[in-house]
């Protein structure tokens, strides 16, 4: 079953990601916690996207106005109230009742864009209409094009604003945390994309993953570059290409044409020992040359965390667990409590390092460590 409502908790006694962890931790299943939690193979890369953080340094401007502050932006021409997005991430009615529609309300409520899984508890449309905040759509490409098509084009008829096309898992990265626990969707969740919504979980069998298996029978695994004309050929909505490290593969993203990219290596849930992903960023800042717009994610869970990432470039970034860990903490209010606290972090950041508009972010703030 889904997780039953628990008693309220004062929100605003929580006061960093870490204490939403904390209250997620305690309220979830322990499956359902080390699924969102987890990582692949020895979680060095999972650790490493939060740590790499510390190996860079804000060189703060002192007596700059900083009296008013702004954080507003936009993505892909999409207005948002500040540079921080929702990454996509699977299986939210496992960490609440209301699932993706809390998140999704959550995400507005705190002004920003969401973006909603292929692997979704939710059907897409259900999402798209339960806030009026932008959204993008997260895209696994099947093996069965015609699914993938239908994927597309149900997208575009729900009003997403883009497509956002995940390349770093052709197959699922080996999470034993998943494999230990047999991880499968409980019992009344399903796969709301899939078969009208009828998609029920597999069984849980220990050793295994549910989900690892039908990623293995389903996603293409054969997807390479040739494909994304394909794929842009579906429909007009920009395509922004998710999970890339290298400047090379950054270089192609833009050959093919894509509006954005997100340098993420998945929060460290597909190939370990992959670099944390502030490290691969200057690189391909240089290398796409504002092209298209550059994005990351992984280990963000500080203002400062952000600002050293617009610092060396990035035009926003994107949180995945943090947003769960609100959601399960507290719904909707949950979520727009994590974002708002990221937010105002980021907005203290920018006032203590002589930043008064996220716009105009200087290139010499953000140095690696000496
Ligand atoms: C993910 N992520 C992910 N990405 C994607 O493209 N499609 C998906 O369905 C999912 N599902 C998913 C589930 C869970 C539980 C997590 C934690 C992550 C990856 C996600 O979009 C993002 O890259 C990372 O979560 C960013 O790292 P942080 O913010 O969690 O450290």
């Amino acid at each position: 079953m889904p997780a039953e409502p628990a008693d309220p908790i004062d929100l605003s006694q929580l006061l960093s990601i870490d204490d939403f962890e904390d209250v997620a931790r305690a309220r979830l299943t322990p499956m359902a916690y080390q699924y969102y939690r987890g990582g692949a193979g020895a979680e060095r890369t999972l650790d490493g996207n939060r740590a790499a953080f510390a190996r860079f340094c804000i060189y703060y401007r002192v007596l700059v106005d900083v009296a008013q502050r702004e954080l507003a932006t936009t993505v892909l021409g999409a207005d948002v109230a500040m540079p921080i997005l929702v990454a996509p991430t699977a299986y939210h009615r496992m960490a609440h009742l209301d699932g993706e529609l809390a998140t999704a309300r959550g995400a507005a409520d705190a002004g920003t864009l969401f973006t909603a899984s292929t692997l979704s508890t939710t059907p897409l449309e259900e999402i798209a209409a339960a806030s009026a905040g932008p959204k993008w759509f997260q895209l696994y490409v099947h093996k069965d094009h015609g699914l993938t098509r239908s994927l597309v084009e149900r997208a575009v008829q729900a009003g997403y604003r883009a497509l956002v096309l995940t390349v770093d898992a052709p197959l699922l990265g080996r999470r034993l945390a998943d494999l230990r626990q047999g991880f499968a969707l409980p019992p009344g969740l399903v796969m709301a994309n899939f078969m009208n919504g009828m998609e029920p979980g597999g069984a849980s069998v220990l050793g295994e993953s549910d989900l690892a298996r039908r990623i293995a029978q389903r996603h293409d695994a054969a997807l390479t570059w040739r494909d994304l004309e394909w794929l842009r050929s579906l429909s007009n909505l920009p395509l922004v290409v998710k999970g890339i490290v290298r400047p090379d593969d950054a270089q192609r993203a833009v050959q093919h044409g894509a509006a954005g990219i997100i340098v993420s290596n998945h929060g460290g849930r597909q190939l370990d020992g992959s670099p944390a992903t502030i490290d691969a960023l200057p690189a391909i800042v240089d290398a796409v040359q504002e092209r298209c717009e550059v994005f990351l994610d992984g280990g963000i869970r500080w203002g400062s965390d952000v600002l050293i990432a617009l610092g060396l470039g990035a035009r926003a970034v994107l949180v995945g667990r943090p947003v769960l860990w609100g959601l399960a903490a507290g719904g909707q209010a949950g979520v727009a409590r994590v974002l708002s606290l990221l937010r105002d972090d980021l907005s203290d950041a920018l006032a203590l390092a002589g930043v008064p508009r996220v716009r105009d972010m200087p290139r010499d703030l953000v140095h690696r460590r000496p």
